[in-house]
């Protein structure tokens, strides 16, 4: 094991011991879930995304993997505020911070779920406005534009003072705008990327699609150019934290995300094909990277890339 290297980062008012962030969906269902991965190494950890009302979310099959990433139409399952209220009540355990994540269908959904999560123990709440496959949500529910963002941010930002990430999508005219929309409405920071599409795969053996939905959002390596573009589109324009995420799997992805400006970095799909140790790898793995080229700190080379 490497020492003596400081990854840590601050971020939201909170010191995460390194950049490494679970993403919103992948095993932040329960608490347990969350402590294991915060045992396993990530800086922070996201929960899965929580509605007003339960949520059965899409038929099977909802994740496949394709050589390239996964498309999934899970279509935001889930065991909504309630019982999501009673799960996180108790955070101190998990062991690093903690991000809540907020979606709903209207302004008053969105701020009823800001106003239990504000009593909980959460070190910042997110927004996705910008999953591409369930209906009324994100860019099916016509979230992803500044002028949704402004108005769900605002609702979400006067029932809460936790600081709010908005996960917008990549490759948008306006992903700017959007962004800038949020700051104007009082987020602290914006999560670069969701997952991209739709997008569909088809079983050439039944003639039909492989999702049960059909269509789905793409992750994974598939993806990584795509987020490294947006974070580097936003970096440029808007002085906010960034979470770059999508497609990161190693090491040298982080590094890439945060020479792009990334303050800090998640990770989804690389948890199903690395497993858990993936935290503990990819931190080794960035130390590894930063020796080779003399870089003692992390701050050093957030924005490189956009140095001439
Ligand atoms: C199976 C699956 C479920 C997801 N569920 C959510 C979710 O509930 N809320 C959310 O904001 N993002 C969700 N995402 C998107 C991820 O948080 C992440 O933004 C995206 O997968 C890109 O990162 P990655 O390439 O590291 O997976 C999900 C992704 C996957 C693969």
């Amino acid at each position: 094991m490497i020492k003596n290297l400081d990854l840590s980062v601050e971020l939201f008012g909170c010191m995460l011991k390194n950049p490494i962030i679970l993403a919103s969906g992948i095993l932040g269902t329960t608490r347990n879930l969350l402590r294991m991965v915060s045992q396993n190494g990530a800086g922070a950890v996201t929960i899965k995304s929580i509605s007003v009302d339960p949520r059965k979310g899409h038929p099977n099959p909802t994740v496949l993997a394709f050589g390239h990433g996964l498309i999934n139409a899970v279509g935001y399952s889930n065991p909504g505020l309630e019982k999501a209220v009673q799960e996180f009540s108790d955070l101190h355990e998990i062991g690093c911070p903690v991000i809540g994540s907020i979606i709903g269908t209207c302004v008053e959904d969105f701020s009823r779920v800001a106003i239990e999560f504000d009593k909980l123990e959460f070190s910042a709440l997110e927004v996705p406005l910008s999953c591409p496959h369930t209906p009324e949500y994100g860019k099916m529910g016509n979230q992803d534009n500044p002028d949704a963002v402004f108005r769900i941010v605002s609702a979400i930002c006067s029932n809460t003072s936790k600081p709010l990430l908005v996960k917008v999508p990549p490759a948008a005219n306006d992903l700017v705008e959007m962004a800038l929309a949020a700051k104007a409405a009082g987020a602290y920071g914006i999560t670069a990327v969701n997952t991209v599409g739709p997008g569909m795969l088809i079983d050439i053996d039944s003639g039909k699609p492989y999702l049960g939905f059909g269509m789905g959002g793409i992750s994974g390596p598939a993806i990584k150019p795509l987020a490294v573009a947006a974070v580097f589109q936003l970096y440029k324009a808007v002085d906010m934290p960034i979470i770059g995420t999508g497609g990161v799997s190693t090491g040298r992805d982080v590094i890439e995300m945060i020479m792009a400006g990334a303050s800090a970095v998640g990770i989804g799909t690389a948890v199903l094909s690395r497993g858990l140790s993936v935290f503990q790898e990819i931190t080794e793995e960035i130390k590894q990277l930063l020796l080779e080229r003399g870089v003692s700190s992390i701050a050093d080379i957030r924005g490189l890339a956009h140095e001439v």
